[in-house]
C-alpha cells in the first residue's frame, strides 16, 4: 500500500463527524473570537509569539473546513481595540504576522473566489500593513460568496458609537427622518452591513466572555464556548462546534416546535 492510501485515525474520526453534519442546517455565519495562543506557548515553555505563529496554523484549518462544508461568512477576531495595551514587543509581532500572512493568502482568497473584509480602527495599524490590508481588500471585494471578515484594531462598541455619529449626521443632513430610524436602518451604519448576523459564536480557551466582539450582531446568536486553545482548535473540533449548533433548537423568542405540552393550546 503506497502511502497516499494509508488513512489515519485523525482522518477517519473527520470523516464520522463530517458524515453526521446536516448540509441543510449549516450556519451562514460563524464568528470565531480566536484565544488561548499565549496560553498555548506557555504550557510548552514557548514565547507568546509561536503560540500566535501556530494559532495561524490553526486559522488555514479551520477556513479550510469551513470553505469546503460551505459556510459563506466566518468572521474572525484577529485584535483587538483593547489589544494595542499589550507590550509593545507582542504587538509588533502580531503586527508581523498579520503582514506574512496576508502576503501568503493573497494568492489563495483569489483563487479561491474569498472576499477578504477587514473591520475596526484600521487608520491605527501600521502604514504598511494598514496598505497590504487595503489592496488584498481591494482586489478581492467582488467576491460576494465566501467572505472573511476579519476584525482587526475593532471594538464593537466603538463600532457603535461610529454608527450613531453616522445616522446623526444624515439626520442633520436631512438624508434620514428621526421617524425612519429602527434597526435595520441602524445596522445600515454598522460596518458590517449587508452582513447576514453570525448565527454561531465560538470561543476558545475556556472563557465565557465577548471581549466587546460583535455585540449589536450577536443578539440572537448561538454561543460555543471550548477549553481547546486556538492553536489546538483544528477541523475535527470545527466540526464538533458545528454538530452542537446543529443539536439546539433557535427558537427567537417563539415557543418549541418540538412537542412541548403548551403547543396543543
Ligand atoms: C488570542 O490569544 C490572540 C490575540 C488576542 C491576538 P491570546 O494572546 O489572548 O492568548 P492568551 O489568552 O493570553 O492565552
Ligand atoms: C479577545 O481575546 C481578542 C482576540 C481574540 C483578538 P483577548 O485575550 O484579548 O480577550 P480578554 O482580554 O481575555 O477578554
Ligand atoms: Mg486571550
Amino acid at each position: 500500500m503506497s502511502n497516499s492510501q494509508v488513512v489515519s485515525p485523525v482522518q477517519i474520526a473527520e470523516a464520522d463527524l463530517l458524515a453526521q453534519l446536516d448540509a441543510d442546517l449549516l450556519p451562514r455565519h460563524v464568528a470565531i473570537i480566536m484565544d488561548g495562543n499565549g496560553r498555548w506557548a506557555a504550557l510548552r515553555g514557548l514565547p507568546r509569539i509561536e503560540g500566535h505563529r501556530q494559532g495561524l496554523t490553526a486559522l488555514r484549518d479551520v477556513l479550510d473546513i469551513c470553505h469546503e462544508v460551505g459556510i459563506p461568512h466566518v468572521t474572525i477576531y484577529a485584535f483587538s481595540h483593547e489589544n494595542w495595551n499589550r507590550p509593545a514587543a507582542e504587538v509588533s509581532m502580531l503586527m508581523r504576522l498579520l503582514d506574512e500572512y496576508l502576503k501568503h493568502e493573497r494568492q489563495s482568497f483569489m483563487e479561491r473566489g474569498i472576499r477578504f473584509f477587514p473591520i475596526g480602527r484600521l487608520e491605527k495599524l501600521p502604514h504598511a500593513v494598514r496598505t497590504l490590508v487595503q489592496e488584498v481588500a481591494e482586489e478581492t471585494q467582488h467576491f460576494t460568496e465566501h467572505v472573511l471578515t476579519v476584525a482587526l484594531s475593532y471594538g464593537g462598541r466603538a463600532e457603535i458609537i461610529d454608527a450613531v455619529k453616522g445616522l446623526v449626521k444624515d439626520i442633520q443632513l436631512g438624508i434620514v427622518g428621526e421617524g425612519q430610524i429602527n434597526e435595520d436602518l441602524f445596522e445600515g451604519y454598522l460596518t458590517t452591513h449587508g452582513l447576514p448576523d453570525p448565527d454561531l459564536l465560538i470561543r476558545t480557551s475556556g472563557e465565557t466572555r465577548i471581549s466587546n466582539f460583535l455585540p449589536w450582531q450577536i443578539a440572537y446568536t448561538e454561543l460555543y464556548f471550548t477549553k481547546t486553545l486556538w492553536p489546538d482548535f483544528r477541523r475535527q473540533e470545527t466540526l464538533a462546534a458545528l454538530l452542537d449548533y446543529q443539536s439546539r433548537e433557535r427558537r427567537f423568542g417563539r415557543v418549541s416546535h418540538t412537542g412541548s405540552p403548551q403547543n396543543g393550546l
